[in-house]
Parts: structure tokens; C-alpha cells; sequence
């Protein structure tokens, strides 16, 4: 019977170690604000957005919400990145995506500074990643490390297959895996054989965006698998990238969805922004 890798818990463990660090940095007089952008109203967004404000409030760090109206330009999304850059008192700043057609996104994370880049997308933050210096990672690759590690799961020497090769999920993942020492494959939509790269893997990351993509004849025996997917199947019920009922039994330890990767994503911002304060 496989493991069931405990997301929820996982990351109420980080949750509190954070707030308690976070009461330790008030006692020194210091205090984390974090900056939280959304620009229009997308459902998902907003319960995200809703998300990472309760995070804040739980574990004691102050939030700026700016709710702004779709119209908005990119002019004025800059002009506000630029104040927000410019505020000592504020940490870090996230503008969450996706933005409206009209507004460049590249540029506006390249506008974000790096220093205050709690989610690990500016190019700064991505190249120090990739040639081993410190710099904010990526959330949701950098919670599946801790899912790794916290559930005694060794990655130096095994064979690890991200499927994937998203900026936000698929490379970042797979330069954390190569920085624990992993022998890293990444595959992708255009891959080859896909079943025969991911049955290699001891490690499989599912960050594939499709639901239930990945079947029992994808895994290996015995082979932890992580599903970073999250979808509503047909009865409107929350599934993964990963066909759970049909792997569970081959695999020796998985993460459900929801309650797998899903927690850490927040988790770990929250660890970037107690963090954007040295
Ligand atoms: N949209 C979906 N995921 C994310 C994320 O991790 N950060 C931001 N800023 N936007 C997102």
C-alpha cells in the first residue's frame, strides 16, 4: 500500500515554524509586509489571492491588498510595482497572474525587484537558481522538495522525471531536483516514448496539465510519484494530473490531490516572504 504524502500536514508544520519565527522578528522590531496585486477579477485568482492573505494573517505578516479593475494599464501597474520597489517597509511583491491580454507580463515581473520577488519568477531569481546561488524559488517546486524531504524520501542518485517544462513548475523543478543531486529528466508534450522516459523514474513529477494523464502503465513499481495537477473531473470533483485509483497500488508512496502539493504552494511563499527579510 503506498504512502500518502501529506500536503495539509506538511505544510501546517511549515506554517507554524514560520509564525514562530515571525513572532521572534516582531519581538526584534521587525515586521513582513507583503504586497499582493491583482488586476481584474478571475474566480480562481481571487480564491488564490484570498488564500495568500489568510496566510499572511495567520502567520503574522502584514498584507497590502491592491484589487484593481481590469482596465487597468500597464503603465499604471508599473508605475505602482515601481512605488511598491521603492517602500522600505514593504517585503515582498506578488502580482498574480495570469494578467489581462493588454498588460505584458514579462516585463512586469522584470520590473519587480528582485530583492522583494517572493515568487521566485524574476530572471535574477531564476538564474541564480540555475547556477546555485540564493534567491527565491519557484513555490510550488520548492514545496514538492519539502514534501520529498519531510517524508524521509532521498533524492541524490535516483532517477528523477519531471513531466512538464512550465517556467512556473517543470524547470525550476527539475534545477531543485539536480541541486539535491537527482539524475534529472525533463519531458515534455514533444517527448518521445513518454511512457518508457517516465517508467525510469524512482521520482515521476506530474505537472502535466491534463487530467488523470498519467495511468499505471507510465509508472514503475514502487516509485514515488508527485501530481502537481489540480482539475474537476466530470462530477465536479477535484482530480490531479495523475490517474490516482489506477497507480496507488504500484507506487510506494503519492500525493493526493486535493491535499498534496496543493498546500505547499502558500506554505512556501509564506517562507519566502519571513525570508525576504535578511
Ligand atoms: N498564478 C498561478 N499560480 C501563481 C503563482 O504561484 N504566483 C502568481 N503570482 N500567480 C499565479
Amino acid at each position: 500500500m503506498a504512502v500518502l504524502i501529506d500536503g495539509k500536514k506538511i505544510s501546517t508544520e511549515i506554517k507554524e515554524e514560520l509564525k514562530e519565527q515571525v513572532k521572534k522578528y516582531k519581538e526584534q522590531g521587525k515586521e513582513i509586509t507583503l504586497a499582493v496585486i491583482q488586476v481584474g477579477n478571475d474566480p480562481a485568482s481571487s480564491v488564490y489571492v484570498r488564500n495568500k492573505k489568510k496566510a499572511c494573517e495567520y502567520i503574522g505578516i502584514n498584507s497590502l491588498a491592491y484589487e484593481l479593475e481590469e482596465s487597468t494599464t500597464e503603465e499604471e501597474l508599473l508605475k505602482l510595482i515601481g512605488e511598491l520597489n521603492g517602500r522600505d517597509d514593504v517585503n515582498g511583491i506578488l502580482v498574480q497572474l495570469p494578467l489581462p491580454a493588454h498588460i505584458n507580463e514579462d516585463k512586469i515581473i522584470e520590473t519587480i525587484d528582485s530583492k522583494k520577488d517572493v515568487d521566485g519568477f524574476h530572471p535574477m531569481s531564476v538564474g541564480a537558481l540555475s547556477i546555485g546561488r540564493k534567491g527565491f524559488v519557484s513555490c510550488t517546486p520548492a514545496g514538492i522538495i519539502q514534501l520529498l524531504k519531510r517524508s524521509n524520501i532521498d533524492i541524490a542518485g535516483k532517477e528523477c522525471v519531471v513531466v512538464g517544462r512550465s517556467n512556473i513548475v517543470g524547470k525550476p523543478m527539475a534545477m531543485l531536483l539536480l541541486r539535491e543531486n537527482g539524475t534529472v529528466t525533463i519531458a515534455h508534450s514533444k517527448t518521445k516514448n513518454l511512457k518508457e522516459v517516465t517508467k525510469r523514474a524512482d521520482i515521476l513529477v506530474a505537472a502535466v496539465g491534463k487530467p488523470k494523464f498519467i495511468t499505471a502503465d507510465y509508472v514503475k513499481e514502487g516509485a514515488v510519484v508527485i501530481d502537481v495537477g489540480i482539475h474537476r473531473n466530470e462530477d465536479n470533483k477535484l482530480c490531479g494530473d495523475v490517474d490516482f485509483d489506477s497507480v496507488v497500488d504500484k507506487v510506494s508512496a503519492i500525493t493526493p490531490v486535493p491535499g498534496g502539493v496543493g498546500p505547499m504552494t502558500i506554505a512556501m511563499l509564506m517562507y519566502n516572504c519571513v525570508n525576504s527579510v535578511m
